[in-house]
């Protein structure tokens, strides 16, 4: 499908499906129009946020990632965004040298994947998955790959019957919306307490991963309980401990101990009459 012809595509599958959301839900409709400006105002602002003019940032040489991507001028090919690097180290340090999973949505030349060993050391297991059958050339003695569409339900039912939990996923494969929302659908559940999901080039403003993985920001401040000292969780809540946004990248983190309640407490004994 052309670009044109999937656009047209997409919004009369949105228009359709805020139809019957009105329809069927008219409360969460009504949630839907109330944020929608929000958004308007969010667009405006940061559209006129002032600009200044800086040298930009390289990782820092600290980070062993960056070193090994620097020191790659050889061997099988990686391709990643420069300010990507900092985002994987801060979120993936605590698996260093401990046995973990990596599931990589998209193998393309194997070299991410040899880096994702280098990294975490040989008590990783490393999971490759992509479209292209010549990328099976990749698989050795702890690099599995699976070969098919991330998209497809079917592909990943087969896929979780061989692989039941992993520790971290990166998804940087087909970068459509549609195939990142269905691969964090699949793969979420089956991801370790104190997991890491990383979907990474979500381009574009109004991007519509972007929108989905906000809604489900939204989810983590879900509070139903009047009560200022306690919150009952919701199931996103109970599993998931926090969303976190940066330049194309969407990176979430499972809670390593499930939540069932949150809890405000006050301590000291000197306090403002106002409240
Ligand atoms: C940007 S490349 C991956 C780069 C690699 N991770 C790296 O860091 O060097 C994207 C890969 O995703 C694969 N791909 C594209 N669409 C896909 C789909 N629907 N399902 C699975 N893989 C897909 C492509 O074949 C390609 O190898």
């Amino acid at each position: 499908m052309t670009s044109r012809k999937n656009n047209i595509y997409n919004y009369i599958h949105s228009l359709t499906a805020l139809a019957q959301l009105a329809f069927r839900s008219p409360r969460v409709f009504a949630k839907l129009l109330k944020n929608m400006h929000c958004s308007h105002q969010a667009y405006q602002y940061a559209k006129s946020y002032p600009y200044h003019q800086g040298d930009g940032s390289k990782p820092s040489p600290q980070n062993p990632l960056w070193d090994y991507f620097q020191k790659k001028q050889k061997g099988n090919g990686i391709w990643k965004w420069q300010h990507y690097f900092e985002i994987y180290h801060k979120h993936l340090q605590k698996f260093v040298g401990k046995k973990v999973s990596i599931m990589e949505i998209g193998v393309y030349s194997g070299g991410s994947l040899e880096m994702w060993r280098s990294y975490f050391g040989e008590n990783c297991q490393i999971y490759g998955i992509d479209i292209e059958p010549a990328c099976k050339n990749y698989e050795n003695e702890y690099t599995s790959i699976f070969i098919g569409d991330q998209q497809s339900r079917s592909f990943w039912q087969d896929v979780k019957r061989q692989i039941p939990h992993v520790d971290i996923v990166i998804d940087d494969g087909g970068h459509m919306a549609e195939q990142q929302r269905i691969t964090l659908e699949e793969t979420l559940p089956i991801m370790n307490p104190g997991g890491v999901f990383i979907c990474e080039d979500i381009h574009g403003d109004f991007n519509r991963f972007a929108a989905f993985a906000a809604t489900l920001a939204s989810e983590l401040h879900n509070k139903s309980t009047s009560s200022p000292f306690c919150g009952e969780v919701s199931s996103f809540q109970n599993a998931i401990h926090s969303i976190h946004f940066y330049p194309y990248v969407v990176v979430m983190e499972k809670n390593l101990h499930a939540i069932s309640e949150f809890t405000s407490h006050k301590h000291g004994e000197k306090w403002q009459p106002f409240l």
